[in-house]
């Protein structure tokens, strides 16, 4: 196991925190960040652990704070508003990226210095949590099984609870409405249609195609050019999902709603509780199709999602100082399509039992 010196940007959000617990538990020492001193400070005296204030905003903090560290993971989400100055401060210094996005752009964005990181030595490895390594590998595992795969379905379900940033974050995606990747492009897709069945490790799930991280980093893992991304959601909800969607589109299009909507998620949010984290689990499916017949499915059985991304991040943290991997790349691409079973908890199906 690797000790070497990195920094937690965002370690005192909801997800920073586990990520911190994780890392203090496989014995790391990772430096702690935040923009907020009084937020910061104390998570560092009750930990022993180093902090550092600093904001992305600020060239110069920024600077300061990943001074000596070798690699840094972004905790501090939306990433569209945290992630570029961090990334370019990491090209400029040589230190390797993580984060736990989902985001489209975000992805897109880190793609698009596959090279200069390259040159520098470095990894620009964002979305490390449940979105998307999961779904990631398990993408790259049905696309290794169907040669020439011309379709990709990915499907998950049993998010439950979610956290403060999560929630804010899906706030701000929704007026951009839906979308599926066609003929390797991003195209348009109404939300809340689409429904369809899918069995899943724990019975049939009803999903629905939503925005996804994999539309993105699932067509740069396994180069397939028609890519859905769905989720269950409860039956009764199903009639109402498309009118429902459409007025929080609308809504949520107005920057006033937009903003009091995050205030009063941050107040009220607080993200699933250690119980449900322990007993709660996720599912994952996937299926690949070459159009001429040929197809294949698998499924996960995953820990509850921000479980898994806690002892997923870290994780892959150790593999990143392991293997010093080279470029922008997704996780399955950098350590293969079996690299989620390395994360305790993880179980992969070809068959479902029964
Ligand atoms: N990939 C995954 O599976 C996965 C899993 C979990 C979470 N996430 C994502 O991770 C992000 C964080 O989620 P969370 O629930 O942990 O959020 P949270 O509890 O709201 O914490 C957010 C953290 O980000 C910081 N932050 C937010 N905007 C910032 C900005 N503009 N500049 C500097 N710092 C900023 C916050 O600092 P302050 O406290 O100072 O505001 C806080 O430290 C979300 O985007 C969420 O969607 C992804």
């Amino acid at each position: 196991m690797t000790k070497e010196n990195w920094l937690i940007y965002g370690a005192n959000g909801y997800t920073g925190q586990l990520v911190v617990e994780e890392a203090l538990h496989r014995g790391h020492r990772p430096i702690l960040a935040g923009r907020s001193k009084e937020k910061i400070e104390p998570i560092a005296n009750r930990t022993g652990l180093e902090y550092v204030v600093a904001d992305p905003a600020d060239t110069g903090s920024l600077k300061k704070a990943l001074s000596g560290v070798g690699l840094i993971f972004n905790a501090a989400g939306p990433f569209i508003h945290t992630s570029t100055p961090i990334i370019k401060a990491c090209l400029e210094y040589g230190i390797h990226y993580t984060d736990i996005t989902g985001e489209i752009p975000v992805f897109q964005n880190i793609f698009s210095y596959d090279s200069q990181a390259k040159q520098k030595g470095i990894v620009l490895m964002p979305g490390i949590g449940f979105d998307v390594i999961p779904t990631d590998c398990l993408a790259l595992y049905v696309a290794e099984h169907v040669p020439g795969a011309v379709e990709l379905e990915l499907a998950f379900a049993g998010l439950g609870h979610i956290s403060p940033g999560t929630m804010k974050t899906m706030v701000e995606m929704i007026p951009g409405g839906g979308m599926v990747r066609r003929d390797g492009r991003l195209t348009s897709y109404p939300l809340g249609r689409g429904a369809k069945k899918v069995l899943f490790p724990d019975g049939e799930h009803t999903v629905i195609p939503i925005l996804w991280g994999d539309l993105e980093t699932a067509y740069h893992s396994t180069g397939v050019k028609n890519i859905t991304t769905s989720m269950a959601y409860p039956d009764f909800m199903i009639p109402f999902l498309p009118a429902g969607i459409s007025i929080m589109q609308k809504l949520f299009a107005s920057k006033t709603i937009q903003r009091l909507a995050q205030k009063m998620i941050g107040m009220t949010v607080k993200g699933p509780g250690k119980d449900a984290r322990e007993r709660d689990r996720s599912y994952v499916w996937a299926r690949a199709a070459d159009g001429k017949g040929n197809e294949k499915q698998a499924w996960l059985d995953i820990p509850e999602t921000y479980l898994f991304t806690a002892v997923a991040s870290v994780l892959t943290i150790e593999k990143i100082f392991e293997l010093h991997p080279k470029g922008a790349l997704t996780p399955a691409m950098a350590f293969g399509s079996g690299f989620v079973l390395n994360i305790n908890g993880v179980k992969r199906y070809d068959k479902l039992p029964g």
